[in-house]
């Protein structure tokens, strides 16, 4: 008998897992494929970090390098090196969950899992099948690629954000449909790599939850890099003839539909809770109007002794997030007062440059009626980004107009996603602005633009 039965091994699962044997429980986790690590260490955040990693060194081995003295010459693509190098990473990564699996004393199983009973999990792996008993269940089964009507991903021409990492050879012409996160960052990658890419978007702006001023200011750079863009339109159809796509969209305010003919597609429109061949019938938990499994703030379902957290339930789909919930669920068992403050969860999107924020946006704010003041600081205006040449982008600092509070941060530059660590940390101890702006950063730092912003909340910067 198991005190804990993980279903799914991505960062919410295995990370749970491992904060559960930390705290005295016997645990188990079992994962549908023959790697650990989910979507994110297979399909995911690493092997799209890998790709953007090694296409910005592409890109700037022949465009940018020069602005340094550095004459490179003939500068060639080797994309089967590429890609191994990604796949080498996602390796190394995945089996350092089953490492750490062992090292934790938990029995990591692969195969498909079915809650049978409020206390039993079947697992089946081809003819195997096992049954396995337990105190608690915690699922964690995380999300899968959706399309849009009209769109069928057929893992060839029409490729999802999986199929969008293995592409060969280069694209000629990539249209994206969704300028999202996976559209933007796997849209960079083949852009950088060569291809000629389309976005196709239904709202009439990039990145949705992004604030609006950062969201403008990225687009104009993505524009600049060669990224071709139509705003406020609806996909409505894609049909492969032979090797092309034809995609048709329709204007949103009306008017004749378009059409456009590209070699491969990426549908990146979302994602969508994963419960398949879960049992959630067998036991009668409950699901909300999205497919996304019902939770209360301890992550308990409807089903005393089933707990969700990750993908499968409601909130921003990222990996950390998933692992916040993980640690917080299982310590929560254990009546450990752990919580999650989501307004401090940050957001990073790996373009270059990176967007990333934390708390509110400037909309959210007016649209909240608080009141609200900005200090603004330009990465053009430090000296540590004009030695890496990578002056685009601003760093921009919310705070409550009474208490100075920061309420919100958003950056666009290079090591966004870094620097937005520091406010992420802030918000989580009721930082003020003039906190940050009081703290020494060293100098020349990226971090010195986030001191700057912090100043011009007071209207006080020093170097702008
Ligand atoms: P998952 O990682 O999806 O793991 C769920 C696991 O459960 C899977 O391995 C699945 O096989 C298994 N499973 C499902 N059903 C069963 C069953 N019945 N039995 C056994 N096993 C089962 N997030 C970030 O924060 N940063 C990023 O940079 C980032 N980049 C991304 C890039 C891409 C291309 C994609 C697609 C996603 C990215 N994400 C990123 C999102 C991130 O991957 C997810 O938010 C995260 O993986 C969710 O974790 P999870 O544990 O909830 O679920
Ligand atoms: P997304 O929700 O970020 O973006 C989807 C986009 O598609 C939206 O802008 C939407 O308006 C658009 N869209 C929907 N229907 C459309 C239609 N018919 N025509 C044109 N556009 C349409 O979803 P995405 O990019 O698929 O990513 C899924 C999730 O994966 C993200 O929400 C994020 O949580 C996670 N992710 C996180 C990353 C990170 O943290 N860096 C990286 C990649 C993914």
């Amino acid at each position: 008998m198991y005190d804990l039965i993980v279903i799914g091994s991505g960062p919410g699962g295995y990370i749970a897992a491992i904060r559960a044997a930390q705290l005295g429980m016997k645990v188990a986790c079992v994962e549908k494929y023959d790697t650990f690590g989910g979507t994110c260490l297979n399909v995911g955040c690493i092997p799209s970090k890998a790709l953007l990693e090694s296409s910005e060194r592409f890109e700037e081995a022949q465009h940018s390098l020069a602005d340094h003295g550095i004459e490179l010459g003939d500068v060639k693509l080797d994309l089967a090196k590429m890609m191994a190098r990604k796949n080498q990473i996602v390796g190394q990564l995945t089996g350092g969950v089953g490492f750490l699996f062992k090292k934790n004393g938990i029995d990591g199983f692969h195969g498909t899992a079915t809650i049978t009973s409020a206390n039993t999990v079947r697992v089946v792996s081809g003819e195997d099948k096992n049954v396995l008993e337990t105190k608690r269940i915690l699922i964690a089964t995380g999300s899968k690629p959706s399309s849009i009507p009209g769109v069928t991903i057929d893992k060839d021409r029409i490729v999802d954000s999986t199929g969008a990492l293995l592409l060969d050879p280069v694209p000629k012409h990539l249209v994206v449909i969704g300028a999202g996160v996976i559209g933007l960052e796997l849209g960079s990658v083949w852009a950088r790599l060569g291809s000629k890419v389309t976005v196709l978007e239904w709202l009439p702006k990039i990145l949705g939850p992004a604030d609006n001023e950062v969201a403008k200011a990225a687009l104009r750079i993505f524009k600049k890099q060669g990224l071709e863009f139509t705003l406020d339109v609806k996909v409505t159809g894609a049909v492969v003839d032979g090797d092309s796509v034809t995609v048709t969209y329709e204007p949103k305010a009306g008017g004749d539909p378009q059409t456009i003919v590209a070699d491969r597609v990426l549908v990146s429109t979302g994602r969508y809770a994963y419960t398949a061949d879960l049992g959630l019938e067998n036991v009668g938990v409950a699901t909300d109007a999205r497919g996304r499994i019902d939770v209360d703030d301890h992550f308990r379902t409807n089903v005393e002794s089933i707990y969700a957290i990750g993908d499968v339930i409601r909130g921003p789909m990222l990996a950390h997030k998933a692992e916040e919930e993980g640690v917080v669920c299982v310590e929560r068992m254990h009546n450990i007062g752990a919580h999650i403050n989501y307004d401090a969860i940050p957001s990073v999107v790996y373009t270059h440059p990176e967007v990333a924020w934390v708390g509110k946006n400037e909309e959210e704010l007016k649209e909240a009626g608080i009141k609200y003041r900005k200090g603004k600081f330009p990465f053009s205006a430090n000296g540590r980004a004009k030695a890496l040449n990578a002056t685009d982008g601003f760093a921009k600092i919310l705070a409550d107009a009474t208490t100075d509070r920061i309420l919100g941060a958003h950056i666009l530059g290079a090591r966004a996603g870094e620097m937005i660590a520091e406010l992420a940390v802030a918000m989580e101890f009721g930082a003020s602005a003039e906190d940050i702006a009081r703290s020494s950063h060293a100098h020349p730092t990226l971090a010195e633009i986030v001191k700057e912003a912090a100043l011009a909340v007071d209207g006080r910067t020093l170097n702008a």
